[in-house]
C-alpha cells in the first residue's frame, strides 16, 4: 500500500477496556493496537487518525491484520499476585477449617508429595493451562520447598508461554513445621534458595514473556531469623521480587507480635524483606503505621479477597490502602485458601467483600455503627486490582493496553451474554463482561505477542 511500510508484526482491530487509574477506565473503540516483533503495543491507531484506513489496507493485504468478530472485546491479561501452585491439587477441599489447622492438616502433606517430579509435573502443568484458559497471563508463584519441583513450574510457565514469577518456598523452623516437611537448614534453605535463583535467571534467558525467581519465606512464623535474613540479603543480591503472608488471620498476626514485639510490616523489614519489588499476601491487621511503611518502601499488597472470607479473620480495607495512602495492590487467587483459579470470581468478591465491610454485619448492630464507612470499592477499582495495579506491583510493563506495554490479552465474545439491545453502552458491557464472563467466554490469550490459547484449537504449539 502506498505510503505505509510495514514497521509492526501485526495488527489487532477491536474494541478494548483499560485502566487510566484505579476509578478510571479508558475505552478504546474500534482501535487497531499494532504489535512490534517484540510482542508490545508500539502503537494505538484510533479510526480518527488519518492513517486508520490505509493501516488496514496495508496490513490486511500481507495477512498481519485481525479484526476482531462483532461482539468480541479485548482485556488485559489478569495478573494473578498470590498463587499457591501446589494447592492446585486440593482446590476446594477443607476451607472449613481455620488456617492453622489447614495447613497442618492437609496443606503441608499435600505439598511433600512434589519431592516427586512426576506428580509435580502433572499438576502444575494442568494448573498453568487451567490459568490461561481463566484469562491469568501473569501469575506469582508460590512452590514448594523443593527446589527442582519448583523449577519444573518455572519451566513449564516458559513452555506454556505465561509469565511466571516463581519461589521456592523457604520455611526452615523445626519448632513450627512438621520433619517431614521442611528445609534441613537455615543454610540448605539459603543455598538451595540461591542455586534456585541462577537457575531461573538462566531460564528467563530463552523465555520471551519473562520467568522470575522469586524469595519466598512462606510467612514470619515458618522461618527462622537466619533464613529470614539472609533472604533480605539473597534479594538485594540480585535485586529480584520478594513474596510472603502478611498480618493474615488473627493466629498468624499474633504469633509474630509475640515473637517481635512489632507487627508483620516492621518485622519483615527489619530482615530486608520490604522493598519495591515486594509483594505481600492478605494483609488484614495492618495498622495506619504499617500501612505508610508499605507506601514508604513500595511494597505491594496482594488482596486475596475468596481466600480472606475463609481464613482472613478481617476484610483487608482496600479503600484505605489505595485512597488514603496510595499503597500498590494487585489481585490474588490464592489457591487454594481461595478456591477460584479465576480472577473474575475475585474481581467480585473484592467488590462484595468491600460492601460488606461498609454495611457491617451484625444486624444486632445500629446501622451507623455497624460498618466501616467509604469502604466500598467500585468494579473499575477491582478490574484495576486485576490488571494496572497487578502490573505496577511487579515493576513490569503490564496489565494495561497501553504503548509500550506488552500485548498481554484476552478477547472474550460476549455473544452468549445478556445483551439484547445494540445500543447498550459499551460501559455497561464491561460490567457484564466482569460480572457474566466464564472461561468458555474467553476465545484468545495473548502474552508477549504470541497466542497461547484458541478455544477453537484444542492444543496451540507456542511458537518459541
Ligand atoms: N500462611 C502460610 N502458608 C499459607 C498458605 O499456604 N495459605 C494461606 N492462605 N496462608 C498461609
Ligand atoms: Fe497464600
Amino acid at each position: 500500500m502506498k505510503g505505509v511500510v510495514i514497521l509492526f508484526k501485526f495488527i489487532v482491530k477491536g474494541t478494548g477496556f483499560s485502566s487510566v487509574d484505579p476509578k478510571n477506565v479508558e475505552i478504546f473503540e474500534e482501535a487497531l493496537f499494532c504489535i512490534s516483533e517484540s510482542g508490545t503495543i508500539a502503537k494505538v491507531i484510533l479510526p480518527e487518525d488519518e492513517e486508520y484506513q490505509s493501516t488496514i489496507q496495508a496490513y490486511s493485504m500481507k495477512n498481519q491484520f485481525q479484526n476482531l468478530k462483532k461482539g468480541q472485546f479485548i482485556l488485559p491479561g489478569f495478573i494473578d499476585l498470590h498463587i499457591h501452585a501446589p494447592q492446585w491439587a486440593q482446590a476446594g477441599t477443607a476451607l472449613d477449617l481455620p488456617l492453622y489447622e489447614w495447613l497442618n492438616t492437609y496443606t503441608f502433606p499435600l505439598e511433600a508429595k512434589f519431592s516427586d517430579l512426576v506428580f509435580a509435573e502433572q499438576v502444575y502443568s494442568d494448573l498453568v493451562s487451567q490459568l490461561i484458559k481463566n484469562g491469568t497471563t501473569t501469575a506469582m508463584y508460590f512452590a514448594t520447598v523443593h527446589r527442582q519441583a519448583s523449577r519444573r513450574l518455572a519451566e513449564i510457565c516458559s513452555e506454556k508461554g505465561q509469565r511466571g514469577l516463581v519461589g521456592k518456598v523457604v520455611m526452615d523452623d523445626p519448632e513450627q513445621n512438621p520433619e517431614y516437611y521442611r528445609d534441613e537448614s537455615p543454610s540448605t534453605a539459603l543455598a538451595e534458595t540461591e542455586l534456585f535463583i541462577q537457575e531461573i535467571i538462566e531460564l528467563n534467558k530463552r523465555t520471551p514473556q519473562g520467568v522470575y525467581p522469586v524469595v519466598t519465606p512462606r510467612f514470619i512464623p515458618s522461618c527462622t531469623d537466619a533464613s529470614l535474613k539472609g533472604l533480605g540479603a539473597l534479594a538485594a543480591k540480585y535485586d529480584i521480587h520478594i513474596q510472603s503472608h502478611c498480618s493474615e488471620s488473627d493466629w498468624a498476626h499474633d504469633f509474630v507480635r509475640e515473637r517481635f514485639g512489632k507487627n508483620d510490616a516492621f518485622a519483615l523489614d527489619d530482615f530486608g524483606l520490604m522493598t519495591e519489588k515486594s509483594v505481600m499476601a492478605h494483609c488484614g491487621f495492618l495498622s495506619d503505621q504499617d500501612m505508610k511503611l508499605f507506601a514508604e518502601t513500595g511494597t505491594a499488597v496482594a488482596h486475596c479477597p475468596i481466600s480472606n472470607a475463609y481464613f482472613g479473620n478481617a476484610v483487608t480495607p482496600i479503600a484505605k490502602l489505595l485512597n488514603q495512602y496510595q499503597v500498590e495492590i494487585g489481585l490474588g487467587s490464592d489457591i487454594s485458601g481461595g478456591f477460584s483459579p479465576s480472577l473474575f470470581d475475585n474481581i467480585k468478591q473484592a467488590v462484595m467483600s468491600s460492601r460488606m465491610l461498609e454495611d457491617g454485619v451484625d444486624k444486632e448492630c445500629c446501622s451507623e455503627k455497624r460498618g466501616v464507612s467509604n469502604s466500598r470499592i467500585s468494579l473499575n477499582e477491582a478490574f484495576y486490582l486485576a490488571t494496572a495495579g497487578g502490573g505496577q506491583a511487579l515493576s513490569l510493563p503490564i496489565g494495561r493496553l497501553a504503548v509500550d506495554y506488552a500485548w498481554d490479552v484476552q478477547i472474550i465474545d460476549s455473544s452468549e451474554l445478556p445483551i439484547f439491545s445494540k445500543e447498550e453502552p459499551l460501559m455497561a458491557i464491561f460490567q457484564k463482561l466482569l460480572y457474566l464472563s466464564r472461561p468458555d467466554n474467553i476465545v484468545e490469550v495473548w502474552v508477549q505477542g504470541r497466542k497461547v490459547h484458541d478455544k477453537f484449537m484444542k492444543e496451540l504449539e507456542v511458537q518459541m
